[in-house]
């Protein structure tokens, strides 16, 4: 017997190989009986080879049906002519067994492991360990592993140092809602699940650490989406003695590092661009830039034209547009679906102009006039057969509206170049963003985020005012990381504090250890976390991070395979001091 670790994977034998007496172990994907000789495709992580059962073989191979567990000893030879086949990595050679052991049968399996997912999404989520031997699957969490090593290198190299940091902890400033973990010996008290290491990979600079990183597990009970899953993992830095730049290079470094392993070349440098700007041009604070439909400013020309759901936004609030280039050809129901699509964004419709060979036309004709859409058309630089869609309502409606509309229609008229991946930074960030249900304020970050030292003036007059040392990386439209230079002195901790309303004795109460350990000497720092699974989706060229995570948890936060959350024993309970209502 062949030492296992001597083994080779089914799919690195090729020609080279050709001759070799070989070992192989896996799982029967498929046999195909030609009467006198059976195929097997035999499967294991890299992939498949095709094994060939002949002569006095042929009945043991006949034994074998789908998902068998086997081990087989046999000839690499060359396919003969006109039988390679081109998809597979083996397909060049096949092995004629001459020994098998059957390790194990297999039950029919609930689905059949191929590499196009015919299954529902449930099904694959129960049986997970099945899903996860297709090859697709398979081959997201080699790339997982890949980019988590050569990342954990790469901080290496740059002397960063691996720390791990508790799991049960006290609640921290992200701002979602915690996990909770009853204590037992404590009754009555909790632990909370960490958001992110966020205070503890602070204290560690006032440890002297310096530069820190860790692949971090975060938790987070929020409202689930594609990319958001209430545990999953970040590549948690923070370092000392640094500034933003510093942050800049130390990610786009990271990135040359990893993206090349999917073909993707980041530029060595990355655009920068103010929040500020991002919502004006984008309506979005993680701009997908790979395509134009920017957002156009209205305002001016919906002074006291006439039409007054404009005016009044105008007067009110803000008015923007996007011009669709050739979109004057959409129709009546085209155009109402448009409206449809904005109104969950809290505004009432588009108001859209168009001008073609036959005229000008809008809903606003009849208050405008003809030359009044033609200056609308016009002054939104849109040409004949383009169309003007427009939004007005209060600023923040107005951009998550078009911000969302321009994602909506890149996808729908195919916008987006082939290929094509656009890195960028987006900075000056808001410190605060006002609450209207808590009728408070809130740290955009979080309430340890540096404020722009020119701006700090601003802290007490116009707390919403106040830019924030803090930025985000974003590609092709979604936020892989986020970060901030942090609050190092204690006044301005403290007027942070008093902006956010909280009071002495409430920084006390809930991070009073961290502003103790900031008055023993506090280098400056900041960092940054960027989300892995979000990361690994991109370069895995998927649309859900749940493809890329090995257990992941459905929308409704519940895992199929294991079926957590579950109950549990009144013993257990009743130990922890809990009664469920
Ligand atoms: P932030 O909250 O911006 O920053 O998170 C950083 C990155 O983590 C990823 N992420 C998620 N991925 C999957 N599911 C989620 N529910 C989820 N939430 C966040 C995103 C995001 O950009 N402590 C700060 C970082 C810092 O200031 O250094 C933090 O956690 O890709």
């Amino acid at each position: 017997m062949t030492s296992a670790w001597d083994r080779p994977w089914c799919a690195s034998l090729g020609v080279e190989e050709i001759g070799d007496t070989v070992e192989l172990v896996g799982w029967v994907r498929r046999r195909r009986d030609l009467g006198g000789l059976v195929f097997v495709d035999l499967r294991d992580r890299s992939g498949l080879i095709q094994l060939v059962f002949e002569d006095e073989m042929v009945v043991e191979g006949e034994r074998l049906s789908g998902e068998d567990v086997i081990r087989v000893v046999g000839e690499v030879r060359a396919r003969a002519e006109g039988q390679t086949n081109a998809d597979l990595a083996s397909g060049e050679v096949e092995v004629t067994v001459v020994m098998l052991e059957l390790l194990t049968e297999s039950e029919t399996p609930p689905f059949v492991v191929e590499d196009e997912a015919n299954a529902s999404e449930e099904l694959r989520l129960k049986y997970r360990y099945l899903d996860l031997r297709r090859p697709e699957m398979m081959a997201n969490l080699v790339l997982r592993h890949r980019v988590v090593a050569d990342a954990r290198r790469y901080f290496d190299e740059m002397d960063f140092l691996e720390v791990e940091t508790p799991i049960l902890t006290r609640s921290t400033p992200e701002g979602a809602r915690d996990f909770l973990v009853p204590s037992r010996i404590h009754r009555g008290s909790f632990y909370a699940l960490p958001q992110s290491p966020q205070l503890f990979k602070q204290l560690l600079q006032v440890a002297g650490v310096g530069r820190y990183v860790q692949i971090a597990r975060c938790f987070r009970d929020e409202d689930l989406r594609a990319d958001r899953q209430p545990e999953f993992s970040q590549i948690d830095v923070e370092a000392s003695f640094i500034t933003e730049d510093d942050i800049y290079a130390l990610v786009e470094g990271l990135f040359e590092r990893i993206f090349p392993v999917v073909g993707i070349e980041p530029p060595a440098t990355y655009p920068r661009l103010a929040y500020a700007d991002a919502m004006e041009r984008f309506g979005s604070d993680r701009p997908d830039t790979r395509f134009g439909l920017e957002l156009i400013e209205m305002a001016p020309f919906s002074k006291g034209c006439g039409f007054r759901v404009l005016e009044s936004a105008a007067a009110e609030g803000r008015v923007k547009g996007i011009v669709v280039p050739g979109g004057a050809s959409l129709s009546r129901k085209q155009l109402d679906a448009l409206s449809d699509f904005v109104k969950p964004y809290g505004v009432p419709g588009v108001l859209w102009f168009k001008r073609t060979s036959d005229g000008v036309a809008s809903p606003a004709k009849k208050a405008l006039g003809e030359d009044g859409v033609l200056r609308f058309l016009e002054s939104a630089g849109a040409a004949e057969e383009d169309l003007l869609v427009v939004v007005g309502g209060v600023a923040k409606v107005v951009f998550a509206a078009l911000g969302a509309l321009r994602l909506h229609l890149a996808a729908e008229r195919d916008l987006i170049p082939e290929g094509r991946h656009d890195f960028l930074w987006v900075t000056d960030f808001p410190l605060l963003e006002w609450d209207e249900d808590a009728d408070r304020f809130f740290a955009m970050h979080h309430p340890f985020t540096s404020p722009l030292p020119e701006d700090l003036g601003l802290l007490a007059s116009d707390p919403g005012a106040v830019r924030a040392r803090a930025y985000d990386v974003v590609m092709d439209g979604v936020e892989l990381g986020g970060g901030s230079i942090r609050i190092n002195n204690a006044t301005v901790q403290q007027q942070m504090f008093t902006a956010l309303g909280i009071t002495e004795e409430e920084a006390r109460e809930r991070f009073g250890f961290l502003l103790e350990a900031f008055r023993y000497g506090v280098p400056p720092h900041g960092g940054i976390a960027l989300g892995i699974d979000r990361m690994i989706m991109l370069l895995a060229g998927r649309d859900s991070i749940r493809d890329v995570i090995a257990f992941p948890k459905t929308t409704s936060a519940s895992c199929l395979m294991t079926e957590a959350p579950s109950g549990v024993d009144e013993r257990q309970l009743d130990e922890l001091g809990l009664k469920t209502r």
